[in-house]
């Protein structure tokens, strides 16, 4: 019988935006961010660890990705060497991993899939970790990954330390704590972006002079504002920060030289029409927020999600909407048929996702 974990993780969706690391390497952010996990968009990977396997192997949605051709993909796993020197083993491992939602679909997975990897391989490889020593193992594969490792509504703080050691997310309230709260997600392009937020950011701290001034006198107002207001679930305070930093986000995107644009006509269109929707209720029901992509995401409660959902069926480029709650956060999954490795023999097993019935289908 063979050791395999198998963990289901989610996405979150930043209200106060990570865009800019001071440290490249260890993914160590310029600044503090703020998001909700949501329950929705699951990641499943089961991960084993075995001395017959030659080299690390990864599996993404039913095809083996080839480690030595994919360099970005290899950087992404580097949490497997942490975790090795800490279990104090060398095996290498084999990792499954499967999005429950169609990958070409515009959702970001990078923050699930490695969220799901830094709980599945720790345990896999015997070690117990916290939610904060899990995050940071998260954080090495990509920055927003540090934030799913728990459900609810959560910070990454930046840390001040070199080696990140304090760089991590905590939670600020688990996923009960705002019941009403939902996210309708709206897919406006399915296409593969162009230039990835590691690029994109790297590329804002080097040329944008507005970029400073967020950092100097915008961020600082707001991140103990979000607080607050979650705390308080102030909805009219978290809605109004959370467009106006979705705002700040782009408006320093577009002052990177050269310039960068996730947003397209259909997200303006969006903006427009929440600003509107607002307007007309008399007071904020909806926030809007985009990130490296023309997808919105946009924050509601539960009351008004038929209206939210009226006002993107009048965009013609919204392809398909997906409403969240707020999730709690990584699960593991124990039953011996979902683990995407069969136990008995360590092998691969055949799994994919079925759209239809919104599941993965796991073969025996
Ligand atoms: C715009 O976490 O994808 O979604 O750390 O380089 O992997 P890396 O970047 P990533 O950046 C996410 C940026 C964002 C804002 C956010 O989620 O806070």
């Amino acid at each position: 019988m063979k050791k395999i974990v198998t963990v289901e993780a989610t996405p979150n969706i930043a209200v106060v935006k990570y865009w800019g690391k001071r440290d490249e390497s260890l993914i160590l952010p310029t600044n503090s961010s703020i998001s909700m996990t949501v329950d929705s968009l699951k990641t499943r990977t089961s991960v084993m660890f075995d001395p017959s396997l030659k080299k690390d192997e990864f599996w993404l949605n039913g095809k083996k990705v080839d480690l030595d051709k994919n360099p970005e993909a290899k950087e992404r796993l580097k949490q497997l060497e942490v975790i090795r020197k800490r279990a104090r083993i060398t095996h290498h491992a084999r990792i499954v991993s499967i999005n429950g939602f169609p990958t070409a679909a515009g959702f970001a997975s990078s923050a699930s899939g490695l969220a799901a990897l830094a709980v599945a391989a720790s345990k896999a490889a015997g070690l117990k970790l916290d939610t904060k020593q899990l995050s940071i193992l998260a954080r090495l594969g990509s920055g927003s990954a540090s934030r799913s490792v728990m459900g609810g509504f959560v910070e990454w703080q930046k840390g001040e330390k070199a080696d990140g050691s304090d760089s991590h997310a905590i939670q600020l309230a688990n996923h009960q704590h705002w019941p009403q709260m939902r996210l309708v997600s709206a897919v406006v392009n399915a296409g593969k972006k162009k230039l990835s937020s590691r690029a994109g950011m790297k590329q804002t701290i080097a040329t944008s002079a507005l970029y400073r001034a967020r950092l100097e006198h915008h961020l600082p107002k707001v991140v103990p504002e979000m607080r607050r207001a979650i705390a308080h679930k102030d909805f009219a305070t978290f809605a109004d920060i959370t467009m106006r930093e979705s705002n700040s986000l782009h408006s320093v995107m577009a002052d990177t030289w050269p310039p960068i644009h996730y947003m397209n006509d259909a997200s303006r269109e969006i903006v427009a029409l929440v600003h509107e929707l607002n307007e007309k209720a008399g007071h904020t029901i909806a926030a809007y927020t985009f990130d490296a992509g023309p997808n919105a995401h946009i924050y509601t409660l539960a009351q008004n999600v038929d209206k939210v959902k009226r006002m993107l069926k009048q965009v013609k480029a919204v392809k398909k909407v997906v409403v969240s709650k707020p999730g709690p956060g990584p699960v593991e999954l124990t039953k011996p048929t979902d683990h995407l490795i069969d136990p008995e023999t360590g092998r691969v097993r055949k799994h994919s996702f079925n759209e239809k019935r919104q599941e993965i289908i796991v073969r025996r």
